[in-house]
């Protein structure tokens, strides 16, 4: 059986450890299920990212909803980064944790109003546009307002990123963006937009994206675009790249990021302008785990059931995306005799499930094991389906730990909640 470690989150003397924290220690104080990051991974990510576009002037801006936890933002906006905003909650979010609204850029492809306004009052860096419709609606909002709104438009290059199709945004069927001719309509529209600067064009394709190639691709029709732009006189100030980036859940081998740079600075050559990149999953996914214990372990006829305390609404990937994460128990012993099992959560329905048919090392009831690569999408897309409390979410320096949040109480769940 093969076990998925890293810089920080790996074994020591068959104990499985989260930087300088081993797990158990953390059950024991805090019970599971528990979600746990690492902050000197996402450091690192972070770190590697910048460094591996030294060369050209960029900037990245954290998309939050990979993992909104304010002192994961907070991390990385102490490491310079902007913040990539979905919704006004995120803005709540993200202007909670102290980030200038000069560092956060809107996105979403149904932005209400209300959300158009708040971005405008709020003067954000920048607003995307993702129809002819929005654009429209965020010039009149802007006009109502007495301001000028900063926008970019999100252009679909029509590229097919090869990645789950529930993640793959930049086909042409799909509904985030418009085509490069309506954009390009748009653009050169510029002067009946009297409420809206066009700072920058924007795209992004896809998430969990594991070669380089279809970045190649947009980039270099959108660079186009952005060039034709240029002689017909409107000099935009950013590229957005977007996010996407894939990374190792199993045993994919994703381009690592200095390939990625390398493959993007030639279609970069001739944008006279700052990058913008958008990363969530790449910064998160591997530094974070799920932490569970056994309850039960038995076999139905010729199948064996391994269930655990955590369920499909503390981490929902592998229901939706039927996305591999791998799970491995916090003590090895390679003694053991191996099985295999569905490994499943508590709730009634059939896809709580984290693994189906997965080899694993026999485990008893009460043992811990850490679903790997939890980190992005995890604990921002929890649930409390079958009326279960979120789990807290404990972030690990060294040898600290913080607790960023507690697990939720009942009354959590049902502070506003009247019987008439
Ligand atoms: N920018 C925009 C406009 C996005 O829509 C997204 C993700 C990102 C950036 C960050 O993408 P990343 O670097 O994390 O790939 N829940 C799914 C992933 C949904 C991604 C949505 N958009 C999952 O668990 O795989």
């Amino acid at each position: 059986m093969q076990y998925f470690e890293t810089e920080f989150i790996k074994y020591i003397n068959d104990e499985l450890f989260i930087e300088e924290v081993p797990l158990k220690k953390l059950a024991d104080d805090y019970g599971t299920p528990l979600y746990i990051y690492s902050r000197n991974h996402f450091k690192k990510q972070y770190n590697d990212f910048t460094s591996a576009f030294k060369n050209i002037k960029h900037k990245i801006f954290y998309a939050m909803k990979a993992n909104y936890n304010l002192s994961v933002i907070n991390t990385f906006v102490q490491l310079g980064s902007g913040v990539d905003v979905n919704s006004e909650g995120e803005l709540y979010r993200a202007l909670k944790t102290g980030v200038e609204p000069s560092n956060i850029i809107l996105t979403g492809v149904g932005k209400t109003k209300d959300e158009i306004k708040l971005g405008i009052l709020r003067d954000l860096l920048l607003i995307k546009a993702e129809s002819e419709e929005e654009v429209e609606l965020i010039d009149k909002i802007a006009g109502e307002l007495g301001r000028v709104a900063r926008v970019a438009i999100r252009v679909n290059p029509d590229v097919d990123p090869k990645t789950h199709p529930y993640i793959s945004t930049g086909l042409a069927n799909s509904k985030f963006g418009v085509d490069t001719k309506t954009a390009w309509n748009l653009y050169t529209r510029r002067n009946e937009f009297k409420n809206i600067e066009f700072t920058g064009i924007d795209m992004h394709i896809g998430s969990q994206i594991t070669s380089f190639e279809p970045f190649v691709e947009a980039v270099t029709k959108l660079a186009e675009m952005y060039c034709e732009l240029k002689k017909d006189g409107l000099k935009l100030e950013h590229f957005d790249v977007g996010g996407g980036i894939g990374v190792k859940y199993r045993d994919e081998v994703p381009f690592t990021i200095e390939e990625y740079a390398e493959n993007l600075f030639p279609c970069f050559n001739k944008l006279d302008c700052e990058i913008f990149f958008e990363p969530g999953r790449y910064l998160t996914a591997n530094g974070g785990i799920l932490l569970t214990e056994v309850i039960y372990n038995f076999s139905n006829g010729d199948k064996r059931f391994i269930i655990v305390d955590a369920a499909m609404n503390d981490l929902l990937r592998p229901t939706i995306y039927h996305a591999y994460h791998h799970i491995q128990p916090v003590k090895r012993d390679e003694s053991r005799d191996k099985t295999v099992a569905d490994i499943v959560g508590p709730i009634c329905e059939t896809g709580d499930y984290f693994a189906k048919d997965r080899e694993i090392y026999q485990s008893k009831t009460g043992e811990l094991l850490a679903i790997m690569s939890s980190g992005a999408y995890g604990m921002v897309m929890a649930s409390n389906y079958n009326g279960r409390r979120r789990p807290p979410e404990i972030l690990v320096d060294g040898d600290r730990v913080y607790v960023t949040r507690s697990r939720e109480t009942f009354d959590h769940l049902l502070w506003d909640e009247k019987i008439v």
